[in-house]
């Protein structure tokens, strides 16, 4: 086993991944593999809360975004990317972690209530909706990791993560109530109280129009329909940068006190993706000055995601032909992931007293 310290992150399977997953969480990913011994989860069970009616889309999206990952360069032979559902300690983790935390308090992530919201679940959601944030908790706590890098929407379920951390570890491994996060191991904490890690850019904005209702840019996401993926063709990409939406009153993207995130993607675009800041700056005052107009810097703009997702596209291409090779990889991983988690539970049980026979998990 690697001695390295752990990391864990975890992407719920919705569809194929735009550019949004990767400055989010992904780039993030890729760079992170050879400091730690990662752990990234496919949450298909996370995916039932809302689709439980699309099994067959959910398989579908869980093999494309393991291509995508794969693609995007996350090395089986050095992370374990595997299957959430494949790793049964989650799930029994989960029973345990649920008798901790109060129902209330559950229901007052503000991610959860979020969620309801924008999707228009009203009091109609299962009761497993509310679960997978106790369940995203045994996700994490499965692989008692040293980092949980997520993206800025995910800080909320870290919280309650860190909440249920100190309620085992103190019901159940004699640490004091008062002791501080860090010495919880220390104290024979079975779990660490992890820390959040964000990702370089928070939110990245679409390719559209401000919201009417609030006038703020939306977030890139597939439901919205103004995404860019990994497996565009360059025609495509070219296409909807070119017809995507610029603040009409330029000027606005670079006044005093204006984000231009909230005004202008063109901006937030090249802010998130072009390495060459100060061409971004010496354009930006340009920009402001009407002296360069929107299509040259669309036309760079272009120019910067061809670059980035060109050799990604191309490795796309490798994975998605061959399918047999990408389960593997997630055989891989998950087997690694089971290795790690029933270990978690050993520890787990034993501090409940409730450690009575061993086993062994084992894939086919
Ligand atoms: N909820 C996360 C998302 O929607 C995915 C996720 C599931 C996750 N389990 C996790 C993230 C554990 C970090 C840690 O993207």
């Amino acid at each position: 086993m690697s001695n390295r310290p752990r990391l864990l992150s975890g992407i719920t399977p919705t569809g194929k991944m735009h550019l949004g997953h990767w400055v989010g969480a992904i780039e993030n990913w890729v760079n992170l593999q050879n400091d730690f011994d990662c752990f990234y989860l496919l949450a298909n069970k996370h995916a039932f809360t809302t689709r439980a009616n699309q099994p067959a889309e959910i398989r579908a999206s869980v093999m494309d975004l393991a291509t995508d990952l794969l693609a995007c360069g996350i090395d089986p032979s050095k992370s374990a990317l595997f299957i959430q559902s494949e790793v049964p300690c989650i799930d029994e983790l989960t029973f345990f972690l649920s008798m901790l935390l109060p129902f209330n308090r559950v229901m007052r992530n503000p991610t959860l209530a979020e969620e309801i919201r924008d999707k228009g679940l009203g009091d109609h959601y299962p009761f497993g909706f509310p679960l997978y944030a106790v369940g995203q908790c045994a996700d994490i706590l499965a692989f008692r990791p040293d980092v949980v890098p997520v993206g800025e929407d995910q800080v909320p379920h870290l919280e309650l993560c860190r909440e249920v951390t100190r309620k085992f570890n103190v019901t159940y491994c004699g640490v004091d109530s008062h002791a501080r996060d860090e010495d919880h191991a220390r104290l024979g904490g079975v779990f660490p109280v992890i820390r959040p890690r964000i990702g370089r850019v928070k939110r990245l904005v679409g390719l559209g129009a401000p919201s009417a209702e609030t006038g703020q840019l939306l977030k890139m996401s597939k439901s919205l329909n103004n995404a860019i993926y990994f497996d565009d063709e360059p025609g495509e990409i070219e296409k909807k940068i070119r017809g995507m939406y610029t603040d009409p009153k330029r000027l606005r993207a670079t006044d005093p006190g204006e984000t231009d995130a909230g005004k202008n993607p063109l901006w937030a675009m090249h802010e998130a993706f072009n390495s060459d800041v100060a061409w971004v700056e010496s354009h930006k005052a340009q920009y402001a000055a009407g002296q360069v107009g929107d299509v040259v810097i669309k036309k760079k703009l272009i120019e910067v995601i061809e670059t980035l997702v060109s050799p990604i596209r191309e490795r796309r291409r490798h994975y998605a032909a061959r399918p047999g090779d990408v389960l593997d990889a997630l055989k891989l991983g998950t087997a690694r992931a089971n290795v790690v988690a029933e270990e978690t539970l050993s520890l787990a049980k034993a501090a409940m007293k409730q450690d009575y026979f061993g086993r062994v998990v084992e894939l086919r």
